[in-house]
């Protein structure tokens, strides 16, 4: 099947231009000016578009338990979530329950997925509980296409490791091409300020922030720094929200630690006020590490601007407020952390372009290239070129919409940005050449996401 994108204005991490994209079966295979193709050729006009590469999320909670609930999106409407915004592949992390194998584990994940997923996928290990055989499983994960694996440095009593394992972990990951990925929060302080909060009638979620404040966060990030630089290992830092655990990435790659920060879309647009909304409301925006002082976001764009950061993400995580986020309603240390974002995730970056605060390419760049190169999908993913998968994104830079529950497809009962404005949203969407997306609406056949592979981080 021959598709021909037309004329569109093709943006990549590093080049403006207008061009025809040729797509034959499901890649790219030409790129160039009134470009001829067969009689059959679909031909899609983007004249006055720009062209994308698909999004690339590297950090999702699709169908997942977690705090005695599960997360409301499952393979099905989470990925025509992402699809509709914009975002072809997605990296979902596959939580490790105590006494559980990583192998046990992603293979529940993956049945979980299968003849479901609207876009491609592949997945994160995570470890929680490093006994002897789930040491031994390690060096077999590149093999199965999973090349990170996540630790939680928080959730005391549930997720947390300890040094020792993120010490062996991250030696590991030398040995075996696997990039360990860290929650970067001092789980003892954090479980301890909470418990002094409840103790002081303190239950309402304005307290998550001010129980897990920056420092504790920036101590954590500078600790996966120094452990990971003891081992010479490379360490990528999840969900990155203020400028202390900025400052301590910057300082250990002033030192020449290989250590990368992402931050995701929410952190850049609210702040700790927003848990203080009225009523229960607040809940909505319990996520972890939580939203910051009102400085923040203005520092956390200069930081993705500036390539301190260099990913965005969109930690979709999404509880309904009714039946879940209510299970806090009493004690904001019940409140399930997390909060949906994998459609906005696009939208809301690219209005850093609108305000002329990222370029075209940095953002490209920050949703698409950079986690394609750092989760072993480059040049496959990430990339408008000859052979690259024919995942591409038509963008209408003039499209208006105010953003409303309804106006989205997650399967979640609230946005965190509700009744906000935006300007220029994906119009459509193709995965591998077949079109997925038309009009904002998924028009493709559920379950043709496929399973990536992952090659090994290099860098
Ligand atoms: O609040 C969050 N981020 N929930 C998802 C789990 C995690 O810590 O990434
Ligand atoms: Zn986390
Ligand atoms: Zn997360």
């Amino acid at each position: 099947m021959h598709l021909l994108i037309k004329n569109g204005t093709l943006v990549t991490a590093a080049d403006t231009f207008i061009a025809d994209v040729e797509v034959e079966g499901e890649h790219i295979v030409r790129v160039g000016q009134d470009l001829q193709t067969p009689d059959d050729t679909r031909v899609i006009d983007a004249t006055g578009k720009y062209v994308f590469p698909g999004g690339v999320d590297p950090h999702t909670h699709l169908d997942t338990p977690s705090q005695g609930t599960t997360t409301a999106d499952d393979y099905l409407t989470g990925t025509i979530a992402a699809a509709c915004g914009g975002t072809t592949s997605i990296v979902n992390f596959c939580f490790q329950q105590k006494g559980k194998g990583l192998n046990e584990v992603l293979d529940h994940f993956a049945a979980r997925a299968v003849d479901k997923a609207a876009i491609d996928y592949g997945f994160h290990a995570m470890i929680s509980d490093l006994t002897e055989s789930v040491f031994d499983e390690i060096s077999g994960l590149p093999s199965r296409g999973v090349t990170s694996i996540k630790l939680f440095m928080a959730y005391r009593g549930a997720n947390m490791v300890d040094d020792r394992t993120i010490v062996r972990t991250l030696e590991a990951s030398v040995d075996n091409g696997i990039l360990v990925m860290v929650h970067a929060e001092n789980g003892d302080a954090a479980d301890l300020l909470q418990q002094q909060h409840l103790r002081a009638g303190k239950i309402a979620p304005k307290y998550h922030a001010t129980s897990r404040p920056p420092r504790v966060e920036a101590e954590a990030t500078a600790r996966a720094a120094a452990l990971a630089e003891v081992v010479n290992a490379p360490v990528y830092v999840v969900h990155v929200s203020c400028m202390e655990a900025v400052e301590e990435i910057q300082r250990a790659r002033g030192r020449g630690v290989n250590i990368m920060g992402e931050t995701c879309t929410h952190y850049l647009y609210f702040d700790e006020r927003d848990l203080d909304r009225a009523g229960f409301e607040g809940a909505k925006y319990v996520y972890t590490p939580p939203p910051r002082n009102k400085h923040q976001p203005a520092y956390m764009w200069r930081a993705i601007s500036n390539g301190s950061l260099r990913v965005v993400a969109s930690d979709h995580c999404p509880f309904n407020f009714e039946g879940q986020k209510t299970l806090g309603a009493e004690d904001f240390t019940l409140i399930p952390n997390g909060a949906p974002g994998i459609e906005e995730r696009l939208m809301f970056t690219y209005q850093g372009v609108n305000d002329g605060r990222l370029t075209l390419n940095r953002f490209v760049d920050l949703v698409s290239t950079t986690p394609a190169k750092i989760f072993g999908l480059y040049p496959r993913k990430g990339s408008i070129a000859i052979g690259s998968d024919a995942d591409l994104v038509i963008w209408n830079p003039t499209a208006e919409l105010t953003v409303t529950k309804p106006a989205l497809h997650q399967n979640v009962d609230y946005t965190l940005y509700e009744g906000k404005q935006i300007v220029g949203l994906p119009e459509t969407v193709t995965l591998r050449g077949q079109v997925i997306v038309e009009n904002r609406q998924y028009v493709g056949t559920p379950g043709s996401g496929r399973f990536l592979a992952r090659n090994s981080y290099v860098g």
